[in-house]
């Protein structure tokens, strides 16, 4: 098709047409969720909170069942997550539950939130890697980036913690943030309602951005108004069975009374799980997959060079960016190469002359060694001269002496001689 003809074809207006009879394609949507009913759905929670603040009972207690649990130490090195994932099923809808805990949270010195964000961008980065594969099996592919983190806030009835501010304003950017008060059983009535008030503005005045109940669709729109003005939902939970009538119901024992989990006028705990999984679990998946995998993605991807319009507001091929990209990293491979071959050729130098000074050092050392040796030679040569001296002089004397005493000798064998001669006279 000629492109003038192409360009009217699109710029012609669409015009409405209606159907002699009925074709079918009404079953669109029906066929939409069976084929997703089919597939099955995963859902990932992050629980954030700190160790023993209920994090597992509300868990059970959303979902009606018990999931595994490991009490957590208050002696964790650093912040762990543990995620565990669960196969469910309700009517014919099968989910992939993965519950993450961030273990130790709270506990550290060092109160570190960055292995949390982290693990966030662990599971959008292998998303993104499944995304760029040649192969792509995103239909069977195992999602688990977190939808929602349910965010546990200690019931002082006082303030946020530093910590919770600091973390939330780091995860604000790639998850959906619900806050929640815990064990809201422990604190009264009227300080829960200022501590809300006192929340709720905290996180206002410090740019926190938490997740909003949607309310574009019409469906919806009334009740998740009306629940956004709840945040942060006071929550109790328990996996305990209490009698209150003549109904088994899920509470919280006291001395003094019982705590309803699933009465509103208790706790918000049928809110909570009436806006996380009744109501708005698909906008959370949503939420996750068009804005906060959105902006990991699109940030990743910016990083590796590729942009969608050229300086000069031109679509940019992925072939161009790939050239551009592999010249670049041609050009950085060539200096780094230089720099590189500069290092060993000073390494070079550097121990040339290393070596050379030390070749004097020994060549100094062998001189001053050889001028000592001389010096020795010299002396010991002195030495023998005079012994040898000494010698001829103890030799001269010792003939000396020996000529004396032959003389002596002499002198005295002929004395009786002349005697006897002097006799026969
Ligand atoms: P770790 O995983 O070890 O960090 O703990 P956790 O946050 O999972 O807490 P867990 O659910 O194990 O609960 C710790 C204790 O708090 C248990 O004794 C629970 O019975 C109790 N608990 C849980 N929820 C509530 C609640 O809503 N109110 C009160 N008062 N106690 C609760
Ligand atoms: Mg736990």
């Amino acid at each position: 098709m000629a492109a003038t003809e192409l360009e009217r074809f699109s710029n012609e207006e669409k015009r409405n047409l209606a159907l002699g009879g009925h074709v079918g394609f009404d079953s669109l949507p029906d066929q939409l969720v069976s084929k997703s009913v089919a597939q099955g759905f995963s859902f990932n929670i992050l629980c954030v909170g700190e160790t023993g603040i209920g994090k597992s009972t509300l868990m059970n207690t959303l979902f009606n069942t018990t999931f595994e649990t490991e009490e957590a130490s208050h002696y964790e090195h650093a912040v762990r997550l543990r995620p565990r994932t669960y196969d469910l099923q309700e009517s014919n809808v099968h989910l992939k539950l993965t519950i993450v805990d961030a273990v130790g949270f709270g506990d550290q010195i060092n109160k570190d939130e960055r292995p949390i964000v982290d693990y966030i961008d662990t599971q959008f980065e292998n998303y993104l890697q499944e995304e760029l594969k040649i192969r792509r099996s995103l239909f069977n592919y195992h999602d688990t980036r977190i939808h929602v983190c349910l965010y546990f806030i200690t019931p002082t009835g006082h303030s946020l913690k530093s910590l919770d501010l600091v973390t939330m304003k780091k995860l604000d950017s790639k998850v959906n943030i619900i806050p929640i008060i815990a064990k809201a059983d422990t604190i009264s009535k009227s300080e829960l309602h200022k501590f809300k008030i006192k929340i709720m503005s905290e996180l206002v005045s410090n740019g926190v951005q938490i997740y909003q109940f949607p309310t574009d669709d019409d469906a919806v729109a009334e009740i998740n108004s009306v629940m956004n003005a709840h945040l942060p939902f006071a929550v109790v939970g328990s996996t305990e069975e209490v009698k209150v009538g003549n109904k088994m119901v899920r509470a919280r024992q006291y001395p003094w009374g019982v705590v309803q989990v699933e009465n509103e006028s208790h706790c918000d705990f049928v809110k909570l799980r009436e806006m996380l999984i009744r109501v708005n679990m698909e906008d959370l998946r949503e939420q996750t997959h068009t804005r906060h995998y959105e902006l990991y993605r699109r940030c990743k991807l910016e990083e590796m060079g590729f942009k969608d319009t050229d300086p000069d507001s031109q679509p940019f091929s992925l072939q161009e960016t790939y050239e551009t990209k592999r010249k670049e990293f041609l050009c950085e491979l060539q200096k780094k190469e230089e720099e590189m071959r500069q290092m060993f050729v000073n390494k070079v130098k550097e121990t040339e002359l290393e070596l050379k000074e030390k070749e004097r050092e020994l060549h100094e050392k062998f001189e001053h060694l050889k001028r000592m040796h001389q010096e020795e030679k010299r002396k010991v040569e002195e030495k023998r001269r005079e012994l040898e001296e000494e010698m001829n002089a103890f030799n001269r004397r010792k003939v000396a002496v020996e000529t004396l005493q032959c003389q002596s000798l002499q002198a005295t064998s002929q004395q009786p001689l002349k005697k006897d001669k002097d006799k026969k006279k």
